[in-house]
């Protein structure tokens, strides 16, 4: 199965940071966001990738590149465990790009991938969107696709509050997933059919390419996967999936600061330092 990863967003509510560089690029503890989400992916079987990226991102393009100037200075300094995790991030998969020309939506930015894809089903992760969870999330999602042979989508319980930034589906449960019967784009909180919400992993039937095509701008203008998805449904089934993990969307100023700390504190070398030092300023 190939992964697509749509990365070409303009990420307003990061601003100023995301002026000059890619949301996608901020540090999650000591890794940009994106390495995560192309790690998740490769962790889940797939190594065929294809990022799609935007005027301005490409850093992106550079951190899953060779930096041959960077690599001979280690090589001679002998530092070769900074070497070996260069290496390991330009060899992590086999990593394509395309550019989405203007910033008309997630489903714009999937349409992109439709060459690249071809006729079979294929992953969805989005780029700002990071998750920890001891099964991958897209493996999670595959294993069901699997059982189903149909697409599936990852969603999550959100808060009342939240519920006009998500997608939101309307589900019957059945076993283990959600049989979805409708689904709505950053609905308000008393027309949400649920509070289930889509998360940002997808594994999708490439029938969703003649939907998007039928897609009209929707929320803010944009041309949406959520839209997309509506139309697919009335031809195949759909699921939606609770996965077991936990999700950070980047693009938003507390959950990126959250996912550092989290991953911080879990970390060997220094999560015990941070903990005490959390400790010490929350007494203060
Ligand atoms: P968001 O909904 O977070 O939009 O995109 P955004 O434009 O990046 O951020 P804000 O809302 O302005 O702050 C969800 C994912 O879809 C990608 C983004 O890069 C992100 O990974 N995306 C969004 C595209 O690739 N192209 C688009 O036109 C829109």
């Amino acid at each position: 199965m190939k992964a697509v990863i749509p990365a070409a967003g303009l990420g307003t509510r990061f601003l100023p940071i995301t002026k000059a560089q890619p949301k996608e690029m901020l540090p999650v503890y000591d890794k940009p966001a994106i390495q995560y989400v192309v790690e998740e992916a490769v962790a889940s079987g797939i190594e065929d990738i294809l990022i799609i990226t935007g005027r301005g991102k490409r850093a992106i393009e550079d951190h899953f590149d060779r930096a041959v100037e960077l690599e001979l200075v280690l090589n001679s300094a002998g530092k070769s465990d900074y070497l070996k995790q260069l290496e390991g991030i330009s060899n992590l998969a086999s990593i394509h790009f395309i550019r989405q020309k203007e910033q008309r939506g997630l489903g714009d930015a999937v349409y992109c991938a439709r060459r690249y894809v071809g006729n079979e089903p294929f992953a969805v992760l989005l780029g700002d969107t990071i998750t920890i969870a001891k099964v991958p999330c897209t493996k999670q999602l595959i294993n069901v696709f699997e059982r189903y042979s149909s697409s599936v989508i990852a969603v999550e319980k959100v808060g009342r509050e939240k519920i006009s930034s998500y997608g939101i589906i309307k589900g019957k449960k059945t076993g283990e997933v959600y049989k979805i019967e409708d689904l709505v784009e950053k609905p308000r909180p008393k027309e949400a059919p649920s509070d289930l919400g889509i998360i940002g992993r997808y594994i999708l039937t490439p029938e969703i390419f003649e939907c998007i095509e039928k897609v009209k701008p929707g929320v803010g203008g944009e041309i949406q996967l959520t839209d997309a998805l509506r139309i697919l449904k009335e031809k195949q089934e759909i699921y939606a999936y609770e996965f077991k993990g936990k999700r950070y969307d980047i693009g938003n100023k507390l959950d990126w600061l959250k996912s550092s700390i989290e991953i911080a504190l879990n970390n060997e070398e220094i999560g015990n330092e941070l903990r005490a030092y959390l400790r010490k300023i929350l007494k203060s």
